[in-house]
């Protein structure tokens, strides 16, 4: 059975989009059965593997409303993705009439969730109906934070919806690990945040910092991973090591 994890912060910009796919495509160079899936209407995720989201014709809106099978938006290309196109911005309200309409990605995924080690979910930045989805499927969810812009008052609120998520649709549901990104260490306001999150999160916070270099953005434009992209780079190690981590997280809960 996958380990669904969940890649969220209501901020826009602090890599989420970029740790899914990245995390990803690690896993898989590692062996691991993954799946990536866009739930972003911007399709960021479905752009950044070469896709073009108005240019789909059958997305991730159309398995939420419509309950199309997930593998019937599923493409192959450096990972298994389902895929975003742009009328998923209709989804909330269409969503929100249904009866379950939390629940949709959750009956989603029971057709696929024994054919993948990983199911990485890319959400919009808000906690919106769509992201509320993502977590009522998810086992954990992953935050990535920005150390340039850090917003302490952001993750409480993501830890409060945590909570009315955990009460009222899914017991299991938890952060399982934060992420630095964008990290420069020469700058004291970064080296900063890292304090700061370490004092709040503890071990959750991922001794893997994902620093800040261009090469990141450079990527998607070519419709390609940082591990494709440059292979030997430290971009790509980045997300390598942090792989790592997530892997070592599972084991010892697998252990425990
Ligand atoms: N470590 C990094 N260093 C520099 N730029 C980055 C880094 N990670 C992501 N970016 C760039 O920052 C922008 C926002 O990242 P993205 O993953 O789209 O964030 P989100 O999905 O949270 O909105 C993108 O242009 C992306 O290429
Ligand atoms: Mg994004």
């Amino acid at each position: 059975m996958a380990n669904v994890i969940v890649f969220a912060n209501q901020k826009g910009g602090v890599a989420k989009t970029t740790t899914t796919l990245n995390l990803g495509v690690a896993l898989r160079e590692m062996g691991k059965r993954v799946l990536i899936i866009d739930l972003d209407p911007q399709g960021n995720l479905t752009m950044s593997q070469g896709m073009n989201p108005d240019a789909i014709e059958r997305s991730m809106f159309d398995v939420l409303v419509h309950r199309v099978p997930i593998s019937d938006v599923i493409h192959t290309v450096e990972v298994d993705i389902a895929v975003a196109s742009i009328d998923l911005a209709g989804a909330e309200l269409a969503l929100s009439a249904l009866i379950g309409r939390e629940r949709a990605l959750e009956k989603a995924l029971v057709e696929v969730r024994d054919r993948y080690d990983y199911i990485l979910i890319d959400t919009p930045p808000s906690l919106g109906l769509l992201t509320i989805n993502a977590f009522v499927a998810a086992d954990g969810v992953i935050v990535p934070v920005q150390c340039e812009y850090l917003s302490l008052r952001g993750l409480v609120q993501l830890e409060n919806t945590l909570s009315m998520v955990r009460e009222n649709l899914n017991t299991r549901v938890h952060v399982q690990g934060i992420v630095p990104t964008m990290y420069d260490g020469r700058t004291l306001h970064a080296r900063e945040a890292i304090e700061i999150l370490e004092e709040h999160f503890g071990d959750l916070v991922y001794k893997t910092r994902i620093r800040k270099t261009i090469r990141y953005a450079e990527a998607p434009v070519k419709g390609s991973s940082i591990l494709r992209y440059e292979p030997s780079g430290p971009a790509a190690q980045g997300y390598r090591d942090l792989a790592k981590e997530v892997l070592d997280g599972a084991k010892a809960r697998d252990d425990a």
